[in-house]
């Protein structure tokens, strides 16, 4: 939990003068894995732990940023050369980068980063960060921008700026996060209905591996081709077919029979995961959670089989999961390679099937892994300063709306 009168101490003893407080929240996927770059649709929710962006104008037009987490200021004037290599200030830059774009008087920022959302768990601390920095510099800016339009600039500043060619499910559930519902979002449309989930019935525990995801850009930006060589390959004798989304398995299971045999298994993962989520989609809307769970386990199969984009740990934390009591369905969440799982548990189960979990996965590997109950929150915005001193996790929406 995160201590904001801390924070603002902090950054008055930095930069001077009191800050204006900005908030993102992380995310879990129930089911849709990677399918927001074939523009497919995705389950997400909010999570109750958040990037803090603490803001304050300055009178030229440079950036200085200080992230708690790494202990490090940097300045940046607009004029300086982008970063060769990715770096955590460039998704300040970058987003810096993509709202100048669009917003004339951009003006220059003194900023204090502190985040609850784990780095490189599959939690989406990036599309975080990148919401609350955009929040807060059209903020400063009293500038209002369309949530949709926030979440693209976000997206456009990971693709075009860090490097990593995202979809854009992160910063869409960063920016639309309803309390106690998910998320259906159509990544093609951008629409996003909120779709409850009963809490008397059903808990989301996320359980993080601790092993980071060293590989997820390369082998990210590597499944994101594939997808498009797939696409590509179907569009010679479906000339409608834009995106994997246009095309079942089986209507694509002849075809593809002469493909390479890991081209045509990433096809297989993207159409049967479309499939999957609307099943789930049904099945949410009917509480019918035996049958989501069952739909989360199996999307995880996928992933593992055919997609190929899980890790050891990640299986284990599944394979230990679906053995206790309470539990209903697991899947990884994000890009995979590590990170976090997110499991659909019984309510009254889930406190113990939680340090059970735990217990079992640090027994079985050695890793104390952070197991929790998560409570699906609100979307970003700026912190009213009666919230500054008590803010925490899932606490209530901001009362200043930047839209
Ligand atoms: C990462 C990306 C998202 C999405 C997921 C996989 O989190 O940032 O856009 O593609 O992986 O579902």
């Amino acid at each position: 939990m995160l201590a904001l009168s801390h924070s603002r101490e902090e950054f008055r003893r930095r930069f001077g003068g009191e800050p204006r407080i900005f908030r993102a929240p992380g995310r879990v996927n129930l089911i849709g894995g990677h399918l927001d770059y074939n523009e497919g649709w995705v389950l997400p929710i909010a999570v109750d732990r958040s990037c803090y962006v603490l803001a304050r104008r300055r009178n030229d037009l440079n950036l200085r940023i200080y992230s708690a987490h790494f202990d490090e200021t940097l300045e940046f004037s607009p004029d300086d050369p982008r970063p060769v290599a990715a770096h955590w200030s460039s998704y300040v830059r970058g987003v810096a980068w993509s709202l100048a774009g669009e917003v004339p008087q951009l003006p220059g920022a003194d900023l204090l980063i502190e985040s609850e959302v784990p780095l490189g768990a599959g939690l989406s601390s990036s599309a975080a960060l990148e919401v609350a920095a955009g929040l807060a510099l059209l903020g400063l800016a009293e500038t209002a921008m369309d949530l949709t339009a926030l979440a693209l600039a976000c997206q456009r500043a990971e693709n075009e700026y860090v490097g990593m060619r995202c979809g854009i499910m992160d910063q869409l559930a960063a920016c639309f996060g309803r309390q106690g519902c998910a998320l259906w979002i159509d990544c093609r449309t951008l629409a996003v209905e909120p779709l409850p989930i009963d809490e008397n019935r059903v808990r989301i525990v996320v359980a993080n591996t601790m092993v980071k995801h060293a590989l997820a850009s390369s082998e990210y930006n590597q499944r994101r081709r594939e997808c498009e060589e797939a696409a590509a390959r179907v569009r010679q004798t479906h000339p409608s077919v834009r995106t994997l989304r246009d095309i079942t398995w089986p209507e694509i299971e002849g075809l593809s029979c002469s493909w390479p045999a890991t081209l045509r298994r990433r096809a297989r993962h993207i159409t049967t995961e479309i499939a999957r989520v609307h099943a789930a989609v049904d099945a949410l809307r009917e509480s019918d959670f035996e049958s989501l769970g069952r739909l989360m386990s199996e999307s995880h199969d996928s992933l593992d089989s055919d997609y190929q984009v899980t890790s050891p740990e990640l299986n284990t934390m599944v394979a230990i999961a679906r053995g206790l009591s309470g539990f209903l369905g697991a899947r990884m969440t994000g890009g995979g390679f590590g990170g976090c799982t997110v499991n659909l548990v019984r309510a009254e189960q889930a406190e113990t099937f939680t340090p059970e979990l735990a217990r079992r996965y640090q027994a079985d590997t050695s890793r104390p892994p952070d197991v929790y109950i998560c409570r699906a929150s609100d979307c970003a915005g700026e912190l009213h300063p009666s919230q500054f001193d008590d803010q925490a996790a899932g606490s209530p929406p901001a009362e200043r709306s930047l839209q």
